[in-house]
């Protein structure tokens, strides 16, 4: 079995190779993100492997089919950026890792909640500098404060035990609500809107699909509670960016921590520093003191690599020895995206 792995750093080829031999794959490492102008870098492989800035469009796949490759592996849970509809009308089926460390996003999603509430950020470099007054350091109680939790999967349920821990109130909105665990972990499912008027601290941790792209918009915002802190983990495309911007401006929105960003595939995972910055839009985020943008980095943790690695691995030996697709993912009319 030949696989092409697409998008690959250092430390993927590090936790790939460490148990490539048990499965006696051969495995040719890539730093180039897939597209439709590169796919001939998958000649003569059997199956592709991907991440969240690969592009797997219907003109892709067309060409991937082409080379005769039999399967697409993601390497990551998330799956927007595979048109699922193109893969079934091509025959190659499409695995993931449906999870790989939900502890790794949510405690990532603690951790942005935590530096922009006590702003830890600008504290580190104010007393850097010698600087040790604490004005406009001031933060908030997490005790006794509302957290609304937009999408109750895995991740999700992690961050929920995390901030039951801080005595938070929990609201939540999920199109399908699991009345059973809300009773078990003490939340309340409410409404979209109704969570918006609530909560002191919003996270996103629902996938990206044409019902929530851009969710978060001028419309949301407008019905926040005024200083809101707002994380976002999940996908970029989740939150309208300027719209965003607008809030941050008009202090509606109190701060932001931002995993992910909808035009990251140019910029995130790269060492970009030599340039300057053509994105007018990520550049006035950075430029807000109260906003936090890290670079998808929510699952980087160590268990999580190894995680990775092994379940792609197993997906892909699944596949190649009996042909079954143990974590595959299917167009369905909720997560089919519209490209
Ligand atoms: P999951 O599949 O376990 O949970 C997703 C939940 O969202 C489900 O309960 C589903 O019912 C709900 N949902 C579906 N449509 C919704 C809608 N319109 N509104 C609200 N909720 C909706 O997924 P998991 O593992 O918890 O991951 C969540 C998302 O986090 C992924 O889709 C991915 O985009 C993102 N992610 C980010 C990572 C990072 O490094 N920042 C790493 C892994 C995942």
């Amino acid at each position: 079995m030949k696989i092409t792995l697409f998008g690959t750093q250092p430390y993927d080829k590090e936790s790939f190779e460490r148990i490539r031999d048990a499965y006696g794959f051969d495995i040719c490492y890539h730093r180039s993100h897939l597209n439709a102008n590169n796919v001939a870098l998958a000649r003569g492989s059997d199956a592709v492997c991907i991440f969240v800035n690969d592009t797997a469009d219907a003109e892709t796949i067309r060409q991937l089919a082409d080379l005769n490759v039999k399967l697409i592996a993601l390497r990551c849970a998330g799956f927007n950026n595979v048109d699922l509809n193109a893969a079934a009308r091509y025959g190659i089926p499409v695995v993931r890792v449906p999870a790989y460390s939900p502890h790794a996003v949510a405690e990532h999603a603690v951790a942005l909640m935590l530096a922009l509430n006590r702003k830890v950020h600008r504290a580190y470099w104010r007393t850097r500098d010698g600087n040790f007054s604490l004005h406009g350091l001031l933060g908030f109680d997490m005790y006794g404060k509302t957290a609304g939790i937009v999408g109750t999967g895995k991740i999700a349920r992690e961050l929920i035990r995390i901030l039951k821990g801080f005595g938070m109130t929990v609201v939540a909105y999920d199109p399908y609500p699991d009345r059973r665990y809300a009773a078990e972990a003490g939340i309340t499912y409410v409404s979209l809107d109704e969570l918006y008027s609530r909560a002191d601290i919003i996270s996103l941790h629902c996938p990206l699909t044409d019902r929530t792209r851009y969710m978060i918009g001028d419309v949301a915002i407008s019905h926040m509670k005024p200083g809101v802190i707002l994380i976002n983990t999940g996908r970029g495309q989740l939150i309208h960016t300027e719209a965003l911007i607008d809030g941050l401006k008009e202090k509606k929105i109190g701060a932001a921590g931002l995993d992910v960003y909808e035009e990251e595939a140019d910029y995130f995972y790269e060492d970009t520093s030599d340039r300057i910055m053509d994105d007018d839009v990520l550049a006035r985020l950075l430029s807000f003191n109260n906003v936090i943008v890290t670079s998808h980095q929510g699952f980087f943790t160590r268990e999580a690599l190894d995680n990775i690695a092994h379940t792609t691995l197993q997906n892909i030996s699944d596949f190649s020895e009996r042909r079954e697709l143990v974590n595959e993912v299917r167009a369905e009319p909720e997560n089919a995206v519209v490209k």
